[in-house]
């Protein structure tokens, strides 16, 4: 299988380019700058390399920087923005402050007949965010596109096949940035399109047949996208040695602890323990209000849920969990390598031991997830969902958890989804909370008085920041109707038009 590298050099499009490289079926790994260097990248045998931008300059001290061995080893190189200015420094050529400022935005290209724009006409938009820019090319180089402000906004050794370009290709503002990278990857890399999520299914199945042959394995189940494709994939390699457990809570959103089952258990044979541990959490809840506290307590009860549930299976060999590929790379960003950090619920009890992780979804992206989900049978309702929080509905309902508060919260939550889902509208995560104000309500005659529901939406790539979704007044106010007539005990609905930060997507 051809791999394509992409060099990161803590660029906030790096996983873009990856995700666009890999949906022309091409392999795409990301790698920190300083976590790997030319003599392993020969000998892992990229096709091609793809340095990313990122917010330094050059000539700082502390800038990230490569070992100029990589432009020997005879592999096509593409330099993006900082990559495109670090490709031309270490090739000799010389990096100043634009002349006439940085450039940001829409700008228009206009490019000269070369394989890298084979198909892009002579001008185009492009999205251009830098202050540096290439002032004197390096020897060997030519300039093949420029803007208004910038001479160099792409140059190329076409004998050493080494390419950069100072706008982003990666991004959508660019009109033929997708057409661009086609050409690197396959008009100069020569990669063929043979990364395949089937080949991916097989290859795992028979991977994992032999690795874990005679093997007992527990999965975590929490009925999220990840752990649930990871769960039908192990269960298609090992079958019943797979044992999933699946601890319900009783703070789901309405239905889906049995949706879970049924389309895991029932439907596709999973073999799953579902513990409906309600009463166990709904006791340990009791009286509580303080966020953090209920976390602590969630993450207490999980763990002696799942020690009951051990002392009944017995001894397992292996963990399997559903971590996928952003969890796992490592970003350029400063020398220190971050990792996404998680806050996912507990963990399991120390007194379960095993003797190996299975990762099976480590190598993809969130949308090949759903897909490799999808061509394992898994339903789009299942597959397409948005992310909810391993506490779950106990940080949407401020202040006391009760029984009645949540099956109002459910239902609240279940009409704002619907509304949205059926006028096609999906932002990045969206769910009502229900706060702990009551309010003065008429119905009819009569005067009411019951609890004041948030309806919360939120566009977002990474959850770190997120935009608060403009959502068309209809949908808010069919949404609002609909909740205050069919939901006994809300009497006012309110629309959270906070970004993060300064809030965080969950109230609590
Ligand atoms: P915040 O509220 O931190 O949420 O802005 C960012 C994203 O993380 C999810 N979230 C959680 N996920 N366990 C999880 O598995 C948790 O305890 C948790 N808290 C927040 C949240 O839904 C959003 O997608």
């Amino acid at each position: 299988m051809d791999r394509m590298l992409v060099l990161d050099f803590g660029g906030q499009y790096n996983q873009l380019i990856a995700r666009r490289i890999r949906a022309m079926k091409v392999y795409a790994e990301i790698k920190a700058y300083n976590k790997i260097t030319p003599e392993e990248i020969r000998v892992a045998g990229y096709k091609g390399i793809v340095f990313t931008g990122g917010p330094n300059s050059v000539y700082d001290e502390k800038s990230p920087h490569f070992d100029k061995a990589v432009l020997t080893l005879d592999i096509p190189i593409l330099g993006i923005c900082y990559g495109h200015q670090l490709l031309g420094y270490l090739a000799g050529g010389i990096i100043t402050p634009a002349e006439s400022g940085s450039e940001y935005g829409a700008t228009e290209l206009f490019v000269e007949d070369n394989p890298l724009f084979e198909g892009i006409p002579q001008r185009s938009s492009c999205f251009m965010s830098h202050t540096d820019g290439v002032k004197t090319l390096p020897e060997g180089f030519c300039a093949i596109a420029h803007t208004k402000n910038c001479s160099v906004a792409a140059m190329c050794d076409e004998k050493r096949k080494l390419y950069g370009v100072q706008f982003h290709p990666e991004v959508t503002h660019t009109e033929y940035g997708q057409a661009l990278l086609h050409n690197f990857v396959f008009g100069i890399c020569h990669c063929n399109p043979d990364w395949v999520m089937d080949d991916f299914i097989e290859q795992s199945i028979a991977k994992y047949q032999k690795e874990l042959a005679g093997k007992r394995v527990l999965l975590a189940l929490s009925g999220g996208v990840d752990s649930s494709v990871a769960a039908v994939l192990l269960h298609r390699a090992i079958g019943k040695n797979l044992t999933c457990v699946f601890i319900d809570h009783g703070l789901l959103r309405k239905n889906e602890g049995d949706m879970v089952e049924k389309t895991l258990g029932h439907a596709l044979g999973v073999n799953m323990i579902r513990v409906n541990a309600k009463e166990q959490f709904l006791g340990a809840l009791k009286g509580v209000v303080e966020p953090e506290e209920k976390r602590k307590i969630i993450g207490r009860e999980f763990v002696r849920a799942f020690e009951r549930v051990g002392d009944e299976i017995g001894q397992m060999d292996f963990l399997a969990q559903g971590t996928i590929y952003p969890d796992v790379i490592e970003s350029g960003k400063g020398d220190s390598a971050v990792i996404k950090s998680h806050h996912n619920v507990g963990g399991l009890p120390d007194s379960m031991t095993f003797s190996g992780v299975v990762e099976p979804l480590r190598d993809l992206f969130k949308d090949e997830v759903r897909e490799v989900g999808e061509r394992l049978g898994i339903p789009k309702q299942l597959t397409q969902r948005q992310p909810f929080p391993g506490p779950g509905l106990a940080v949407r309902i401020v202040g006391e958890i009760t029984e009645q508060k949540i099956a109002l919260l459910q239902e609240a939550d279940a009409i704002f989804r619907e509304e949205l889902e059926d006028a096609g509208v999906r932002p990045s995560q969206y769910f009502a909370v229900l706060t702990d104000t009551k309010s003065v309500g008429v119905m009819g005659d009569h005067r009411t008085y019951g609890y004041l529901l948030a309806l919360r939406a939120v566009s977002t790539d990474d959850f770190m920041t997120a935009e608060w979704t403009r959502i068309p007044y209809e949908i808010l106010e069919r949404a609002s109707n609909r909740i205050t007539n069919e939901v006994r005990g809300i009497t006012r609905v309110v629309y959270d038009i906070t970004s993060k930060p300064p809030a965080t997507v969950e109230f609590e």
